[in-house]
């Protein structure tokens, strides 16, 4: 291993955008079908590997939703988020700010509180265990209604104190932003933080749509808006942070060659990105693997992987003291 890349496996770091759904590895999705009387259409954990071939954002959505029926107890949903914290302990993840999809569930009849419930108790022990402090977003399916978005906002609000903020994921074409200008208005209302993927496949005039009309404090990807210049440049002005997922982008958005991936022109460009894993069981690594890949094909510098971790630090949706904890830990590390 080069030494960049023990100095970026042992960085303190922090991950924005991970959707606790897509860290299901085929091994714990074997063990709970097994658990729950699930029948899989695969035969072996080889054979789900496999599947996992796409060619754009709906083929992997299609596998992804399969993959989740076979999350059905609190218990499955406290083990799911464990064997996630568990992995990026060994990666040195100290904070996280987790998505999950309740529709997803709720629409296979498994109750929005088995959810919310599994996996808050394993993030609160997890805090005790790992040390890892971390955040609950809960994203709105954008290829399902709006009146199916704000029924979901209103089984969530019980548990207000256990969800931080609300996002907005699933098939972006065709679903604008703006479809749940209404919805995250209300979210708005009732205190939560707002994040939305946008110009992952979707065009620049999405972000715009994102940041005009639902009021996004953080982007998910934005990859899309370096095409436009005067988005560019106003991405810069206002220094919003991007949750750039490397591999995802690989994987699904027509990123074909990690060297021609667009972090370098964000950095460049003076936008705030980061570094994150998106659904890590599906594309093929976690975070330290997210950054060694556009270390790697793009050439970055220590400088440049320091500036991704404090980006990352800032982006945090944490209090001013629990930023100045993070960053703490990140200057120990570096001295
Ligand atoms: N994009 C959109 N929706 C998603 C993703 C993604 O990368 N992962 C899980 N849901
Ligand atoms: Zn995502």
């Amino acid at each position: 291993m080069t030494n960049l890349a023990q100095f970026v496996e042992a960085l303190p770091k922090v991950e924005l955008h991970l959707h606790i759904e897509g860290s299901l590895e085929p091994e714990l999705m074997f063990e709970l079908a097994k658990r729950n009387n699930v029948d899989l259409p695969f035969k072996s954990v080889e054979e789900v590997r496999a599947a996992y071939q796409f060619t754009e954002l709906q083929d992997f959505l299609d596998i992804y939703y399969q993959g989740m029926g076979v999350l059905q107890t609190e218990q499955d949903f406290y083990d799911l988020t464990d064997a996630y914290l568990k992995k990026v302990h060994s990666q040195n993840v100290i904070h996280t700010e987790v998505f999950f999809d309740p529709q997803g569930h709720t629409d296979r009849g498994i109750p929005f509180e088995t959810v919310i419930n599994g996996i808050t108790r394993a993030l609160n022990d997890g805090n005790e265990k790992y040390g890892i402090s971390s955040h609950v977003i809960m994203c709105f399916l954008r290829h399902l209604s709006e009146e199916a978005a704000f029924e979901t906002l209103e089984q969530a609000l019980p548990y207000k104190d256990q969800i931080l903020g609300v996002g907005l994921d699933s098939s972006e074409m065709g679903h604008p932003p703006s479809k749940f200008a209404r919805v995250f208005a209300r979210a708005k209302e009732e205190g939560f933080k707002l994040v939305a993927h946008a110009g992952e496949e979707g065009p620049p005039e999405y972000v715009i749509e994102a940041l005009d009309i639902l009021k996004i404090d953080r982007l998910d990807h934005g990859n899309r808006s370096l095409e436009d210049a005067a988005l560019t440049q106003r991405l810069k002005e206002i220094q919003i942070a991007l949750t750039v997922c490397p591999l995802s982008n690989y994987k699904l958005a027509g990123v074909t060659d990690m060297t021609k991936h667009p972090l370098r022109q964000m950095l460049q460009s003076g936008l705030k990105a980061t570094i994150n894993s998106d659904d890590p069981a599906y594309f093929g690594g976690y975070i330290t693997e997210n950054y060694l890949a556009v270390v790697e094909a793009l050439d970055l510098s220590k400088d440049d992987i320091i500036t991704l971790a404090r980006n990352g630090i800032a982006a945090t949706f944490c209090d001013t003291d629990q930023k100045v904890a993070l960053s703490k830990k990140l200057d120990q590390y570096l001295q």
